[in-house]
């Protein structure tokens, strides 16, 4: 068994890698562009460690991620993939309508497809985490729980291309969980 991150060079996502590695003993795949945001040292401690394999590239490439998905077989995809830094959204909008929502959208379609060749059990079984964020999703009040999937709305703190592209990927996420439903 396998579990595939995306953006696993990041700063949430090497710390979710290194967590997983000391918890589970199950391979974890992290595919990561390595942008600006990435940084391997992170996950240095890893660099001879099997059950971590690290993946160059895109999360909108479309021929590599089904190639991927057929050789590691995830039962999990967990999307931390993303252009994340609220001040670069302002200046160049047009990377982060690249990743966070065209690039989402094509992982999601690989995702689709690969979950359709699965037999009925692992279908019921499989899980696709995407990380969004609290612009998104508004703060929660101290009694909520820590994990909101639905429904969401573009809060009033809400005031960046950033903030609307989250939107934009929790969107599709949301929208192809029902697509991927038999
Ligand atoms: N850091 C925070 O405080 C915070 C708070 C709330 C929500 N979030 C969300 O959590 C997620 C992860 O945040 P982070 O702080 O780790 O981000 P980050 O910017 O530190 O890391 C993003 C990672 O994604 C990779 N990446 C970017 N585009 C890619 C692509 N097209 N294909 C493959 N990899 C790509 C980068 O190389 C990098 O390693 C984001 O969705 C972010 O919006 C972060």
């Amino acid at each position: 068994m396998s579990v595939l991150i995306t953006g696993g060079a990041g700063f949430i996502g090497a710390n979710f890698v290194l967590d997983w590695v000391a918890h589970s003993d199950e391979k974890i795949v992290n595919l990561d562009k390595l942008t600006y945001a990435g940084n391997l040292e992170s996950l240095a401690s890893l660099k001879n460690n099997p059950q971590h394999v690290f993946v160059h590239g895109d999360i909108g490439d479309v021929a590599l991620l089904p190639k991927l998905l057929a050789e590691h077989k995830p039962r999990a995809v967990l999307n931390f993939a993303a252009e994340s830094h609220v001040d670069r959204s302002i200046h160049g909008p047009g990377e982060f309508i690249e990743t966070n929502i065209v690039g989402t959208f094509r992982l999601l379609e690989s995702v689709r497809g690969y979950w359709h060749g699965l037999s009925a059990e692992a279908q019921t079984q499989f899980r696709f985490l995407h990380v969004s964020t609290d612009e998104v999703y508004g703060s929660l009040a101290p009694q909520d729980p820590a994990l909101q999937l639905w429904p969401f709305a573009l809060p009033r703190e809400a005031h960046t291309a950033h903030d609307c592209q989250c939107l934009g990927g929790q969107a599709f996420a949301g929208v192809w969980r029902w697509h991927a439903s038999p």
